[in-house]
């Protein structure tokens, strides 16, 4: 008789959904997916509000809606000359870019609350960490088969493997990323950045001679692998102090002999990153990725994202061969319009500028939750912090070296996941998060 009930009840409400369907003209890609008539509004305020962003503070990029309430094209004038080019297919870049607002919200928001910076315990917690993933992260990693030797292993990452994660969430405040764009002589930015909390610099940008546009202070230094080899040379750039440095790439032998022989007597850490597919390779969106992992609020200066570029350059050096100026134009205007950095740049230069239209708080909330529904994400919508851990394991009593006073915003964090670290997993994105609960 139950059974019969519930029966009764499921199909008349999946007859009600097909009604409500039809009557709304809400496409049926979605009807199995049983989002509610405010989830279904938040997507759709979302997508509108992000429009009028993105025409509001775009100079001149539009974003297009599609029937989709999770599409939307980001569109160039007709008049815009691309000017860069496939280095392996000749191709001129494109005009026009697809993104996913509502892949965009959640991911973004699963950073927002992750360790980027590569552990011990990460590995240690990982199943198959040594063998799968930790041989990897070495250089000639091939040759350690699958970390065989694990001491061996140990020993190569020792110098860039915290036993525990050396940052937490919106650990520091305000945090401003500076690219290498030769848009950065174009106006004096220095006073303005030197006023930030956290000053994360990419690759092997100078300071000294240029910090009337860069500023002077620096805190961390993002590096990818061509930069990492020159780690001794990288170590030289910031005289008056010490800057922490992160790679994203593999840890090398001769980053390894620098680092015990130089001696490079900073920080050094491998980054953990989430993967968001082709369209965030660059060291630029890496270090966004890493700021927005550590920071309550990031801002952006010395990236090319106005109109008009003539060639790729860098504040410091001839013209170089960059990558993509519009596709991240593109994608840089899109995590402005979801709430997630504010752009600064030699056409929008006023530091009181205020970003139009940018969705509320409350609402972009509401269309994450909506999105991950959606997307059906691991604990999608739940109020229960650890629903999204795929992988959970305790980890013994542990106390955050290094981290004296958490401001208010991390401390909060820390509470409302009950002081859990949480990692993203490589490769499946949205299916989960490994997740260190701490012993009680
Ligand atoms: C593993 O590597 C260590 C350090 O290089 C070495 O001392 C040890 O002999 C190796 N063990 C085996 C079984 O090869
Ligand atoms: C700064 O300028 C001086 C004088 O031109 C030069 O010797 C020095 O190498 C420059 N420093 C950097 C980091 O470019
Ligand atoms: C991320 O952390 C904040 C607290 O800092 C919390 O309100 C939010 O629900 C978390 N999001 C996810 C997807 O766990």
């Amino acid at each position: 008789m139950r059974l019969l009930q519930l029966a009764l009840i499921v199909a008349l409400a999946s007859g009600f959904a097909a009604i409500f369907i039809y009557i709304t003209g809400v496409s049926n890609l979605y009807d199995s997916y049983r989002l509610s008539d405010e989830e279904f509004g938040a997507l759709q305020a979302l997508q509108s509000s992000f429009q009028k962003c993105v025409s509001a503070n775009g100079l001149g990029l539009q974003a297009v809606a599609s029937k989709d309430y999770c599409q939307v094209t980001m569109q160039f004038p007709p008049d815009t000359i691309p000017k860069w080019s496939d280095p392996k297919t000749g191709e001129l870049e494109g005009l026009s870019y697809d993104v996913n607002l509502c892949e965009a919200v959640a991911t973004w928001e699963q950073v927002r609350n992750s360790t980027t910076i590569l552990t011990k315990e990460f590995i240690d917690a990982l199943p198959r960490g040594w063998e799968d993933y930790a041989w990897k992260r070495i250089n000639k990693g091939i040759q350690l088969n699958h970390c065989e030797n694990k001491t061996l292993c140990m020993e190569k990452l020792s110098l860039v493997l915290p036993e525990t994660p050396p940052y937490v969430p919106k650990q520091f405040g305000k945090c401003a990323v500076i690219g290498n764009s030769g848009d950065l002589l174009k106006t004096k930015f220095g006073k303005e950045i030197d006023t930030y909390d956290v000053v994360i610099r990419e690759n092997g940008a100078p300071i000294e001679n240029y910090t009337e546009y860069v500023g002077q202070k620096s805190t961390f230094r993002l590096l990818n692998r061509g930069s990492a080899k020159a780690l001794d040379k990288v170590a030289e750039l910031y005289e008056s102090g010490k800057e922490t440095l992160i790679i994203k790439t593999t840890i090398h032998d001769i980053m390894n002999k620098m680092i015990r022989e130089a001696p490079i007597t900073n920080p050094v850490y491998l980054m953990l990153g989430a993967s968001f597919g082709s369209s965030a390779k660059g060291t630029g969106l890496k270090a966004l990725e890493f700021a927005l992992s550590i920071c309550e609020s990031v801002d952006m200066y010395g990236f090319t994202v106005d109109p008009g570029y003539k060639e790729w350059t860098r504040y410091f050096s001839e013209s170089r061969q960059g990558h993509t100026p519009l596709h991240g134009r593109a994608y840089y205007q899109m995590m402005e319009c979801l709430g997630l950095i504010k752009i600064h740049s030699p056409m929008r230069a006023g530091p009181k500028r205020v970003v139009k239209w940018v969705p509320s708080h409350s609402l972009i909330s509401a269309a994450r939750i909506a999105s991950e529904k959606l997307l059906r994400w691991l604990g999608a919508g739940s109020e229960e912090p650890l629903a999204s851990c795929s992988i959970v394991k305790k980890q013994v009593k542990r106390k955050y070296t290094g981290i004296s006073s958490l401001g208010k915003a991390a401390l909060e964090h820390q509470k409302h996941v009950k002081g859990t670290t949480m990692y993203p997993l490589e490769r499946s994105l949205g299916h989960g998060q490994l997740c260190l609960v701490p012993a009680r």
